[in-house]
């Protein structure tokens, strides 16, 4: 049932990609049902910046350009899912460990599409798992502070992100402001990046339902 949800959600957001345009991408299923439908309108766009590198091989599979950020000054769209999105718009992204290059590549975009089936779409973020892009040799420094934070840093086993790094899940942490925590655990030395997209939000939320698909800005 999901993974209708998820299609149908991915092929509505064909309609937000303008023509001509080069656009961010993210990771994940499905980002690749999008990756799929964009196939479709291949050329009538430039090219995608890819979030992860399984993106890369889906999109190099279907002819499309790879755009390299550094050659951009800015995108006008990038196109993501997540595993929550909360009533303000803010996200909880990174269960495909691609966390890091997709807040990378949605920093310099213009607008943030959002695209979710609707069992992800939450009112608060209570007991959900925050994962955190770690370098291998601070692992242990910043377990322990998270523990100083209130959370339970769980380490996720045979797992290497596309920069060669770890990750650890964050569980149980009671979050009272998400922009602040969001900050405080970047700020810990050794964490690449947190999967808490608080400070950029969405700009444009696509909920799928059976019945319909709701656009929430
Ligand atoms: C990857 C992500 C994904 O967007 C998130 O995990 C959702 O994945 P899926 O579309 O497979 O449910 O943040 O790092």
């Amino acid at each position: 049932m999901f993974n209708t949800l998820k299609k149908s959600v991915a092929k509505f957001a064909l309609k937000y990609v303008p023509k001509n345009s080069i656009i961010g991408i993210g990771s994940g299923s499905t980002v690749n049902y999008f990756i799929e439908e964009l196939s479709n309108i291949s050329s009538s766009i430039r090219g995608v910046v890819p979030g992860s590198i399984a993106s890369e091989k889906k999109i190099r599979k279907y002819n499309i350009p790879i755009v390299d950020l550094n050659s951009l000054e800015n995108l006008d769209i990038y196109i993501d899912s997540a595993d929550k999105v909360n009533k303000s718009m803010e996200m909880i992204k990174g269960r495909g460990g691609a966390l890091t290059r997709e807040k990378i590549i949605s920093s310099v975009a213009k607008k943030f599409i959002c695209i979710i089936d609707k069992s992800k779409y939450i009112k608060h973020f209570d007991c959900c798992v925050i994962p955190v892009e770690v370098i291998p040799m601070a692992l242990r420094k910043v377990s322990e502070e998270i523990i100083k934070l209130g959370g339970m840093p769980k380490y996720r086993e045979n797992f290497i992100t596309d920069n060669r790094n770890c990750i650890i899940d964050i569980h149980n942490l009671y979050i009272e402001n998400s922009v602040n925590l969001e900050k405080t655990i970047n700020n810990i030395s050794g964490v690449v990046s947190v999967g808490l997209f608080c400070i950029r939000k969405a700009d444009l939320l696509l909920v799928s339902y059976a019945d319909k698909i709701k656009e929430i800005y």
